[in-house]
């Protein structure tokens, strides 16, 4: 099967990675030249298949099945409709879309045009939430009456991506509970079933602003004097070396002058509290699903703590999963804390590309189509 690969950033490197052997990469298209010669390496696509605007790409019929987008959210809709138009199948990164009016009108093309559409929701692939999955669907709780899920932004996450990174502004990435916690929505919507009744949302920024920066804090790390701050880019960037794969080194140049420039003069080597973010680093939604579950999620950007926990009552049992260890008391103690570290998404990722491919193949659906992340996305939606 033969395809093309629409925006050659982090995401796309992962799944490129782990492209299923009689899947074919013909175009990539990518407006910073580096990605597209970098991506184009990785697979072996010669410069007539690399292009650096959508246009020229979808200017004429391409001997493709399917296309992978991971663009910056703000395109997923525009880049997947001009997909489905041409009749190619899509694996669309999450969100699907920027608001319920856009999610519809690539939900219909789609349809009508017979394309699937798969959108990269990894949770539904990871072993640990199939886990709670499985529990669930198999009655050991007996009705669901009531969810407790919080998801931990860890500081460096939340100060990288969401705080100085591109996720961090409203008009450029959208909604955080939309950007981030779609996961979650969509993975407590397919546990749950049933659609959303009714929702109620309240976020604040609750420390990344200036009000709350540390005596003597500057504007950029490099010459601050506060050295107990777990925020540091110096640490985080030089000194540790994490979350560093976005930085793209030019030829001539060395990762040490990259992130010294980055420190120096760019987004993130500036001091948290003083960044033009506007995304909530806290909020708390309650929602009551059709099927009378109430749902409490709860987005924790401020803490130390990194992961997602969940408690789940049900009429028989209440399961309790911290991350790691899956608990119903008297029944179920499982530990699944070993998957914390491994790549890929502990392998959710590649799971999800298989998927994907197999369904393409096989003529059946992804396991997460537009139509069953649906429901997750109107809940993000409804919290705007
Ligand atoms: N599923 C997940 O767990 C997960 C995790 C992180 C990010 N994401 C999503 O994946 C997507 C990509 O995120 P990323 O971290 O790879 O970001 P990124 O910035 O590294 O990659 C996006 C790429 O798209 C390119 N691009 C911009 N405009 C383009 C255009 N007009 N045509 C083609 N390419 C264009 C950018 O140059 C960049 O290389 C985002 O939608 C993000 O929300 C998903």
């Amino acid at each position: 099967m033969n395809i093309a690969v629409i925006g050659a950033g982090n995401r796309a490197r992962k799944y490129l990675s782990c492209i299923p052997g009689e899947v074919h990469v013909l175009y990539i298209v990518e407006p910073e030249p580096l990605r597209l010669s970098s991506a184009a390496a990785m697979c072996g696509v010669p410069s007539s298949g690399c292009f650096t605007s959508i246009e020229e790409f979808f200017s004429a019929p391409r001997d493709i099945e399917a296309v992978i987008v991971a663009t910056p959210d703000q395109l997923h809709v525009p880049v997947a409709l001009e997909a489905v138009r041409h009749g190619y199948h899509v694996l669309l990164e999450k969100p699907v879309a920027q608001t319920l009016q856009e999610y519809m009108t690539l939900l219909e093309a789609s349809l009508s045009r017979g394309v699937q559409v798969g959108v990269c929701l990894e949770m539904r692939f990871h072993p640990y939430f199939q886990r709670i999955k499985e529990i669930v669907s198999g009655g050991m709780l007996g009705d669901i009456v009531e969810i407790d899920h919080t998801e931990h932004i860890g500081p460096d996450r939340m100060a990288h991506t969401f705080v100085r990174g591109l996720w961090s502004r409203v008009e450029d990435a959208g909604p955080i509970f939309l950007s981030k916690c779609c996961h979650d929505a969509d993975f407590l919507m397919w546990l749950s079933g049933g659609s959303v009744v009714s929702a109620h949302s309240t976020g604040v920024i609750r420390k990344f602003r200036t009000d709350r920066a540390p005596y003597g804090a500057t504007a950029r790390c490099t010459d601050c004097p506060v050295s107990d701050c777990p925020y540091s880019a110096v640490k985080l960037y030089m000194e540790r070396r994490e979350w560093i794969d976005g930085f793209d080194v030019p030829p001539g140049s060395t990762f040490e002058e990259v992130i010294d420039s980055e420190l120096a003069h760019g987004r993130y080597g500036r001091c948290v509290y003083r960044c033009d973010n506007n995304v909530y680093d806290t909020q708390d939604v309650e929602a009551v699903l059709s099927t009378e579950v109430r749902l409490n999620m709860h987005l924790e950007g401020t803490s130390m703590q990194e992961g997602r926990t969940t408690v789940i009552r049900g009429t028989k049992a209440t399961l309790e999963a911290d991350g790691g260890r899956i608990v119903v008391p008297g029944l179920i103690r499982e530990d699944y804390s070993h998957l914390g570290g491994l790549p890929l998404h502990a392998g959710a990722d590649r799971a999800l590309v298989e998927d994907f491919f197999a369904a393409i193949s096989s003529r059946r659906e992804p396991l997460a189509t537009l139509s069953s992340a649906l429901e997750g996305h109107k809940l993000c939606f409804a919290t705007v």
